[in-house]
């Protein structure tokens, strides 16, 4: 390596994130005590736990970590209070001790309309709490068959990232739609083609900052894929929605880190 070139920037440390969606009762606690629980000082060397129940759950969830992992949320809304029924501020969450907000999840983009303008509205609202905003991107079956990936997912973080983002309030979740809750995974060549054009644009929006910013990648995250996915160039992380309901599978899925 020649004197004058620049030191390669520091791995980010990785997160594991639970996105329970609409699933989670009282009951469902214990699940995230048992995470707690499993989450021991050499995968706490490692890695970082999440886990984003129902906002119903957040505040008890807090508590069922017991300051072990961080709880976040799935939602929010852009404004911090007003006449919105049936909506959650960031502040709402931020107040239940909730750290993080996923936004921009494909399931609220096609349930909700949520357009890109929309989700860099709430991840502003996310940063203005105090939250770390989970900005998710990633193309349909369609878009994908059609060769329009990187556009898409490019055209997504131009319209979706909030003014103000660093590596420190800031996660980009990539989540191809066809692979969520299928079964079905890309190649890791597919991920580390996509994680590293989300890298590129990340450097380019955030200068320096953007090598510091976690890429999760979502979409049939298992123990059993977890070590390959995770060992992807650019994979800082996982966002796991079924297998994440219980502690038995997240925990199968973070120890992919205790190997790394
Ligand atoms: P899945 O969901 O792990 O069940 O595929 C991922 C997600 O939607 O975040």
């Amino acid at each position: 390596m020649p004197a004058s070139a620049a030191p390669t920037p520091a791995r980010p440390r990785p997160l594991v994130a639970g996105n329970w969606k609409m699933n989670g009762l009282e009951a469902s606690l214990a699940e995230i005590a048992a995470m707690a629980g499993g989450y021991d000082d050499a995968l706490r060397g490692r890695v970082d736990l999440l886990v984003c129940p129902p906002a119903t759950l957040v505040g008890a969830a807090v508590a069922a970590c017991a300051g072990k992992l961080a709880v976040g949320g799935q939602d929010c809304h852009p404004k911090a209070s007003g006449a919105h029924t049936g909506d959650v501020a960031a502040e709402m969450l931020a107040d239940l001790g909730a750290a993080y907000v996923i936004v921009g999840h494909s399931e609220r983009r096609a349930d909700h309309g949520e357009s890109d303008a929309v989700v860099k509205s709430k991840a502003e609202a996310a940063l203005r709490a105090g939250l770390v905003a989970i900005v998710c991107v990633g193309e349909t079956e369609a878009q994908r068959r059609a060769g329009e990936m990187l556009d898409v997912v490019g055209a997504q973080i131009a319209g979706s990232l909030p003014a103000g983002a660093s590596a420190r309030n800031l996660v980009v979740a990539y989540e191809p739609v066809w692979a969520i809750g299928t079964g079905l995974t890309p190649t890791p060549a597919d991920v580390a083609q996509v994680h590293g054009f989300i890298r590129e644009r990340l450097a380019a929006a955030l200068g320096e900052d953007g090598a510091g910013v976690r890429i999760l990648y979502g979409g049939s995250v298992k123990p059993s894929n977890a070590a390959e996915l995770m060992g992807v160039a650019n994979v800082d992380g996982a966002l796991v929605g079924g297998a994440s309901l219980t502690a038995k599978d997240f925990l199968g899925i973070a120890a992919a880190y205790r190997s790394q």
